[in-house]
């Protein structure tokens, strides 16, 4: 069996950080009152990782790019029905393709709607006064009745599908989020790219994650 390198650093640091900041969000959205005012920091943090995944799937290591991920059904349909173990896909297998683009969908509806949502007490979205009053009522249902338990529903799958994998499959999917590789028969690695993941890698992450904050906080100041 050989290493190799599948997750960059960016993608693994890009990963702990959105969960970190997720959970932070749930926490501080629940806690309400002054609270919120990390509510609003964390969103503006998932915003710009949002972002930098976005284009890191364009220009980051082989494995994260948006080509590797397996969404043909086909794909899917087989991947499901197939009693053969030994498939195992080196990136995101095909249900968690899926899963992974229904999470950052569903982040970035609810970045947006918090956006433009009114609690009509005390917090409203910095872009509400570019909305009608219609669109925020809509927002704001969305964001703190619909979405927020889409995401829920869909992390706890997420988590679900990762302890089946280890216990049901004996695959850990956990250790390659923290150290990068994964291994695989010496023999396959020699058809599979490795992600590059060096120090001018990292700063190209840098670059981008800078770039996308640039934004979000271009996007939030937007005066009337
Ligand atoms: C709020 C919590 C979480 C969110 C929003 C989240 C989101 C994501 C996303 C977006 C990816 C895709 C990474 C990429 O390609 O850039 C991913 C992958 C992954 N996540 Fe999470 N995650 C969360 C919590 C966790 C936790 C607690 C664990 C560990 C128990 C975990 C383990 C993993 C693993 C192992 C992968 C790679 C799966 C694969 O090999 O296909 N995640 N997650």
């Amino acid at each position: 069996m050989t290493q190799i390198r599948i997750w960059d650093l960016p993608t693994r640091i890009f990963h702990w950080a959105l969960a970190l900041s997720v959970i932070g969000l749930v926490i501080t959205g629940n806690v309400g009152g002054n609270a919120m005012v990390w509510h609003f920091r964390l969103g503006y943090c998932v915003g710009s990782l949002l972002i930098f995944r976005f284009v890191w799937g364009f220009v980051g290591g082989f494995w994260s790019l948006w080509r590797q991920f397996a969404l043909s059904p086909l794909t899917l349909k087989s991947y499901l029905f197939s009693k053969d173990p030994s498939v195992n896909y080196l990136g995101h297998n095909p249900t968690g393709s899926w899963s992974v683009l229904a999470i950052l969908f569903f982040l970035t509806a609810q970045v947006g709607s918090g956006l433009i949502s009114d609690d009509e007490i005390a917090n409203a979205g910095p872009l509400t006064h570019l909305v009608s009053e219609k669109t925020i009522l809509s927002a704001t249902y969305w964001h703190t009745e619909v979405g927020k338990l889409v995401i829920l529903i869909l992390v706890l799958v997420h988590i679900l599908a990762i302890a089946w994998y280890f216990y049901r499959k004996k695959i850990n999917l956990v250790k390659p989020m923290l150290t990068g590789d994964k291994s695989t028969p010496s023999e396959a690695a020699l058809n599979e790219p490795a992600s590059l993941d060096r120090p001018i890698d990292w700063l190209k992450a840098l670059v981008v994650i800078a770039i996308s904050a640039y934004v979000i906080y271009r996007l939030v100041n937007l005066g009337p």
